[in-house]
């Protein structure tokens, strides 16, 4: 069985987590296949925005799994560590944006996962953690440093020193995540937002995320310095004359990514 389903309609692709009777916890498999599933988006062009949910009506992920991660000796442990990293750049670095839809339970690498795509809608029943301290570990996936970037880091030290769950409202209050929906409309709501960024200059799309991410962890010099040669970059872009011009006629532009 495939851990990670892959749908695509039109310009954007749904990419579900599929082990619900695992709460869809990520094993090296899952973490493998999602990376695999990436790299092929990636090549294809048609595709402008991908979309991260998990299957079933309890959870987005509810951790990396830990009957996998019970035995694991430091050396396997670091190495599984660094296969969630990798994910977790990739899935930064694509020029796709990616939007986390959580559904239900998005703990420990769950919600380090949620955290390395764009940005977070989720339903009202969704949780959020970092609970690993009540295993005896920390975050391995990124979580430690991403969630103090996005919520602050006293608070990104009280949730992964307490291990304490969230609610989706809670989440939505400190800025992890910027909706939250009633469970039967999230995919709907998510897909909306990503149908207006699918209609929006892909070329631009792919810079803004760049800028965004690479200016996060510098000065704001450097950073918008970042800024100034990616906006000059895309003059003289089909897309840039496309936008411009349609602009200027009072039509709806056609993007082409080019
Ligand atoms: N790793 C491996 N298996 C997991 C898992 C995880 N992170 N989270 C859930 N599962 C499995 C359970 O072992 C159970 O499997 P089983 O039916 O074979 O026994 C199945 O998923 C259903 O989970 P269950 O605990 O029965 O559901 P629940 O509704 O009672 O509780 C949670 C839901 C999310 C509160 C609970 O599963 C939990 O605490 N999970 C671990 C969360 C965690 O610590 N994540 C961080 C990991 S680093």
């Amino acid at each position: 069985m495939s851990h990670v389903l892959l749908e695509i309609s039109g310009s954007i692709a749904l990419l579900t987590i599929n082990r619900p009777d695992k709460l869809n916890a990520l094993n090296g498999d899952v973490v493998g296949e999602l990376a695999c599933q990436l790299a092929g988006l990636e090549k294809n062009l048609d595709v402008r925005v991908a979309i991260v949910t998990g299957a079933g009506e309890k959870a987005f992920v509810a951790g990396a799994d830990i009957a996998a991660m019970s035995n694991l000796t430091t050396a396997e442990a670091k190495h599984f560590s660094e296969v969630g990293h990798d994910l977790a750049a990739r899935m930064e670095m694509s020029r796709l944006p990616l939007i986390a839809a959580v559904n239900g339970f998005a703990l420990g690498g769950g919600c380090e996962l949620a955290l390395a795509c764009d940005f977070i809608y989720a339903s009202d029943n969704a949780k959020f953690g970092q609970p690993e301290v009540s295993l005896g570990v920390i975050p391995g996936f990124g979580g430690t440093q991403r969630l103090a970037r996005r919520i602050g880091v006293g608070r990104a030290r009280e949730w992964c020193m307490t291990g304490d769950i969230y609610s989706a409202e809670e989440a939505l209050r400190v800025g992890l995540v910027n909706a939250v929906v009633p469970r039967p409309e999230l995919l709907e709501r998510v897909k909306a937002t990503a149908s207006k960024i699918a209609s929006k200059g892909p070329l631009a799309i792919a810079a803004c995320k760049r800028v965004i991410l690479r200016g996060q962890d510098q000065g704001l010099d450097v950073a918008t310095e970042l800024e100034s040669q990616a906006f000059a970059q895309l003059f003289g872009t089909k897309d840039q004359r496309e936008g411009m011009k349609a602009f200027l006629e009072k039509r709806t532009a056609t993007f082409e990514g080019k």
